[in-house]
């Protein structure tokens, strides 16, 4: 018996896209996926440590549906989380490495919390992700480089943190829709890179309270859209010679 599932299974690999072959799949072996998206969030309770009003205590309970949590919304069509806002519950902890397994996810709002450690690189997997705060935390480690690398991501708030080293000359590289970037009140380092001009798009700009160090990047100068820069309270040098447009 299930020799020819999987070999059905396998079959249908070979013959359809692949969005069609994960509900085959799904529907072959009886996968819950709204448990995986569970799962998850669980493993993310387990690791907040302090939750002084008891939000997700009494709220995030397993006889209800992740969709009707608290902080959580989801699609109407496929009932997976796709927005996470627990911002302003003075939780402590760190966050789950299986936060990277909400995959449908598109808003994360963490921010004004007080969460520690480092930036899980699983969450790298969340490629649908648009916008991302986990500004006002206690975050330490550096701005991981596969930010560059979410696709869709508008808006990385970031700020008033402990973030330290450079801020990835890279980061820029794959983020045309990039509006907004808030990496201010962090211990950042080292140059402004150039490469920030690669997010042509960008609106909204904040290095300001870092350790920066070095000359303005002229390359600020060509991005067009910029309306708001903060620069200040860093250790830059040199001459401003920026024609700024803003
Ligand atoms: C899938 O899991 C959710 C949450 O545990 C549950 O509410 C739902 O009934 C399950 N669906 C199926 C088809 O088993
Ligand atoms: C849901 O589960 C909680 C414990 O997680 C329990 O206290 C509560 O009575 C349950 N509610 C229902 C409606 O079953
Ligand atoms: C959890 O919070 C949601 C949103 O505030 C609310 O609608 C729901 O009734 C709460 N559920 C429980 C079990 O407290
Ligand atoms: C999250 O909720 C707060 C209110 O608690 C709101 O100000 C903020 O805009 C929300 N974030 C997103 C991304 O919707
Ligand atoms: C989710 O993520 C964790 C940690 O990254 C992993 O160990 C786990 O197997 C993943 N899958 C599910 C379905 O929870
Ligand atoms: C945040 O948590 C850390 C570690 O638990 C603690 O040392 C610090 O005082 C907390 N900060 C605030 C503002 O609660
Ligand atoms: C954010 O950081 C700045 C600079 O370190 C500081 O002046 C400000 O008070 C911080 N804001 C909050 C709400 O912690």
């Amino acid at each position: 018996m299930v020799n020819s599932y999987l070999f059905y299974a396998l079959a249908l690999l070979l013959l359809l896209n692949s969005n069609t072959i994960v509900l085959c799949l799904a529907t072959t072996f009886n996968i819950n996926t709204t448990n995986t998206d569970q799962i998850s969030l669980f493993a993310f309770k387990k690791t907040i440590t302090s939750d002084p009003y008891a939000i997700l205590a009494n709220n995030w309970s397993e006889n209800v549906s992740v969709c009707h949590w608290i902080g959580v919304t989801c699609g109407t069509k496929h009932q997976r989380v796709m927005y996470l806002n627990i911002s302003r519950f003075d939780l402590s902890g760190t966050v789950s490495p299986h936060l990277g397994n909400l995959t449908f996810l598109r808003y994360l709002d963490i921010s004004f919390n007080n969460f520690t450690g480092n930036i899980p690189s699983e969450l790298s997997h969340l490629y649908r992700l648009r916008r991302i705060n986990m500004g006002f935390n206690s975050f330490t480690g550096e701005i991981p480089s596969w930010f560059g690398a979410l696709p869709q991501l508008e808006q990385m708030i970031l700020m008033n943190n402990t973030f330290s080293g450079t801020l990835p000359s890279d980061i820029c590289n794959n983020l045309p829709n990039l509006k907004t970037l808030y990496v201010s009140g962090n211990q950042l380092e080292g140059q402004i890179p150039p490469n920030i001009c690669k997010c042509r798009n960008i609106e909204r700009l904040a290095l300001s309270t870092n350790h920066f160090t070095g000359k303005i990047p002229s390359e600020i100068g060509s991005l067009s859209m910029l309306k708001e820069l903060y620069l200040g309270y860093n250790d830059l040098k040199g001459i401003y010679d920026l024609t700024y447009t803003i």
